[in-house]
């Protein structure tokens, strides 16, 4: 009998090997959109390895509760479908957070699990074993609790608001100075109350006081953080989902989900940094500076004529360079068909070199420019980084830009204001610019765009989609 329970636990720690080498390839493969697909199906299969040989590893060790873990995996699917099928890809970054959220709590879930058996009569170990199972229960608590109120806060920032009763309440951006050192009591008390925890590992008063803390770690974490700086704080909280579960991880001491948490804590760490970066910003200020602004909306005075889809097509009519800027008015639209077809024409018709050019941050989530582009089948090779086009816009005779606004306001050179320091694409440099929009109305940071009222500037008024679709028809009849 123990030959073969140590053939299984061999073939058990086989499967995890196995989950977490397709983990890592799987990584490595979303790192080009050409490859993401696989990438993500990979992952998917590593997780699906790993709950097999996670089942299996529990009906050897006295039998698995097979009617929850099928009730479990049948509601999940089912919410988990009905989500998937539901959302517009614009409500995506909503759901990537809310996900976040979701990641952070079931880590926390099965730690408390774990410590609550000691609450609740179980064995409790002792020593070195006790405090590393405490100090990583309470880890995994702190992050992961933070991580779901945080991630619920982002979620409510990413939507603009909530709905209660019918009525649509603002998500508010609130941080004066005081809060910050109120972040490092509660952050010092969690601290404390991990180390009493281990000398009383039977008295729940701690566990409660970590949950309720963390909780309101979280919301006062995000609470800050508004306006352009939302990527930074959306992919910290995918990191610490991931941190959260390498945490508990060492709990079970089950290396897959070391592994995977791990994995998903460094990857979210070095795209908080891509994001930073991008951004101009240091993550300390992100997190204690309250830098991305209130996110309120400025009232608009000036006013500019619009102009029309023949007029542009003429305009356009002969131009060598054109270079394309889209952003999350593109993704709202849903015009990146229309946009391709566009580039198509003017290709075709006047040999006109086109380009795209792609902020990290354009649109409500990472690479979510590319993945738009790429489901209309825009070259890649087309699809150039502001770092590497900016020094083509004094080269370029019409830049269009497609629903963006933050990403190409001068406003951000000032260094006042919401977008202070945000690097962006140099739209002004362009010999000619045409925005297409519906109004003058401001962006994601709510900053009003100079770049609308420049004279070297054509306004396209309208849905992203129609004037897309007007302008191609213009061409084709020009
Ligand atoms: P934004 O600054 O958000 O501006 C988008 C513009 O699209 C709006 O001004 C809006 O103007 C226009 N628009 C909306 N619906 C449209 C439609 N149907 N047709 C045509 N235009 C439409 O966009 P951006 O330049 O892409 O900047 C992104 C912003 O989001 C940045 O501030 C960034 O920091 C923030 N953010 C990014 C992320 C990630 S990871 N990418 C995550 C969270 C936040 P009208 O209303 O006048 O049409």
């Amino acid at each position: 009998m123990s030959a073969i329970l140590d053939f299984m636990s061999n073939w058990i720690s086989v499967g995890y090997l196995f989950s977490a080498i397709l983990f890592i390839m799987g990584l490595k493969k979303l790192g080009h959109p050409r490859t993401a697909p696989r990438g993500n199906q990979l992952g998917a299969l590593g997780m699906l390895v790993a709950v097999v040989v996670t089942v299996a590893s529990m009906q050897l060790e006295g039998g698995a509760q097979w009617t929850l873990i099928i009730a479990g995996m049948a509601i999940g699917s089912l919410i988990g479908y009905w989500m998937a099928v539901r959302v517009e890809m614009t409500g995506m970054p909503e759901m990537v957070a809310l996900f976040n959220g979701f990641g952070g709590a079931a880590s926390a879930l099965v730690a408390l699990s774990e410590t609550w058996k000691y609450i609740d009569g179980g064995t409790i170990p002792a020593g070195l074993e006790l405090t590393v199972t405490m100090v990583a229960a309470g880890l995994s608590a702190l992050v992961g609790w933070m991580t779901l109120t945080g991630s619920l806060l982002a979620m409510y920032k990413l939507k603009g608001g909530v709905e209660i009763f019918g009525k649509w309440i603002k998500t508010p951006t609130w941080g004066p100075a005081w809060l910050n050192p109120v972040k490092i009591i509660l952050l010092i008390s969690v601290a404390v109350l991990i180390y009493m925890s281990i000398s009383e590992p039977t008295n729940s008063d701690y566990l409660w006081a970590i949950i309720g803390i963390s909780c309101v770690l979280g919301i006062i974490l995000v609470l800050p953080i508004g306006g352009a700086d939302m990527p930074v704080v959306v992919s910290l909280l995918n990191s610490l989902s991931g941190i959260a579960a390498a945490f508990t991880g060492f709990i079970f001491s089950n290396s897959v989900l070391i592994v995977a948490g791990s994995l998903v804590g460094a990857s979210g760490i070095i795209l908080t940094f891509i994001m930073c970066k991008a951004m101009n910003r240091r993550l300390i200020d992100v997190l204690f500076k309250s830098f991305g602004g209130s996110g309120e909306k400025v009232d608009l005075t000036r006013t500019k004529v619009g102009s029309d889809a023949d007029e542009v097509a003429m305009m356009i009519d002969g131009a060598r360079k054109v270079i394309i800027i889209p952003g999350y008015g593109m993704a709202v639209s849903q015009c990146q068909h229309q946009v391709k077809e566009f580039a198509d024409l003017i290709t075709e018709k006047y040999d006109t070199e086109v380009k795209y050019a792609i902020h990290p941050v354009a649109g409500r989530m990472p690479g979510h420019m590319n993945v738009l582009l790429a489901e209309a089948n825009v070259p890649y090779e087309q699809l150039i980084e502001m770092d590497e086009i900016n020094s083509e816009f004094p080269d370029c005779d019409v830049a269009v830009v497609i629903g963006a606004n933050d990403t190409t306001n001068p406003a951000a050179r000032s260094g006042e204001g919401p977008l202070a320091g945000m690097p962006i694409i140099d739209v002004d440099a362009a010999r000619t610019v045409v925005i297409i929009k519906r109004s003058l109305s401001v962006g994601y940071a709510g900053v009003d765009n100079d770049l609308f009222y420049m004279d070297k500037t054509m306004m396209l008024f309208g849905d992203g989609k129609k004037m897309m679709t007007a302008l191609n028809n213009s061409i084709k009849e020009n």
